[in-house]
């Protein structure tokens, strides 16, 4: 019964909210505060859509930012054997991130974080940047759009950021489509007639873009 409360999804594992070892963390005050209670179902799509890969990912330096349970971290340590810092806001789900990696036997950083406070010193660190369920208020939206602005400048390769079409996302991705090169890919959505908006903006588009102006 317990076994049936651990799922799995894309080749990992996770506990289940309902799991005792997760009602157990809750009851001793733990409870996220943020929307972080649970396994987002946009991040399950992202993962299936992320196990088609081969290899673009492997041992990448990869920062999960608005980690939540940190399951897209913890799927590119597993399968592409990246070196993984899983942050948050929330102080209350790193844990969770940690019994979630364990199962999985996977170590994974974490960090407390919030998008505001990650300097672009400290991105310098990481190959990937990536983040699902994350944008949920234009406040939201605007600190998202500063922290693209830093990945860049201190050259992270490649942001991916995930979301079912929440009217702040879709702003966001117009805002950056006229100051990036944003690619977007629309996957089926967790729910019938929704759609998952994947969008990645990756640094060596952003210099070609350069390069070819300066060329003009
Ligand atoms: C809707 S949950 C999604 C969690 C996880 N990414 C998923 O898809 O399952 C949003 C997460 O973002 C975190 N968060 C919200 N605002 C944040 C901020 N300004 N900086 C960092 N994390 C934030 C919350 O604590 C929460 O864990």
């Amino acid at each position: 019964m317990i076994e049936q409360r651990i799922r799995d999804i894309s080749g990992i594992k996770y506990y289940a909210a309902s799991h005792p070892r997760v009602r157990k963390y809750y009851r001793q005050g733990n409870r996220p505060r943020e929307f972080g209670s649970k396994v987002w179902a946009t991040t399950l799509v992202v993962l299936e859509r992320l196990s088609q890969e081969e290899k673009n990912f492997s041992n990448l330096k990869v920062l999960e930012i608005g980690c939540g349970w940190g399951l897209l971290g913890i799927f590119l340590a597993k399968k592409f054997s990246c070196r993984v810092t899983a942050s948050d806001l929330d102080k209350n789900v790193l844990p969770l991130v940690e019994m979630q990696a364990k199962i999985n036997n996977v170590h994974i950083e974490t960090k407390v974080s919030s998008f505001n406070e990650l300097s672009t010193r400290y991105l310098t660190n990481f190959d990937l940047v990536i983040g699902s369920e994350i944008c949920y208020s234009d406040e939201v939206a605007e600190d998202l759009r500063k922290l693209i602005e830093r990945c860049l400048a201190a050259k992270v390769g490649k942001i991916i950021l995930a979301d079912p079409g929440r009217p702040d996302f879709k702003e966001l991705m117009l805002k950056l489509t006229t100051s990036y090169k944003v690619q977007v890919e629309i996957l089926p959505g967790s729910a019938n007639g929704k759609k998952t908006y994947l969008l990645s903006i990756e640094q060596n588009l952003q210099e070609q873009e350069l390069y070819e102006e300066k060329k003009d």
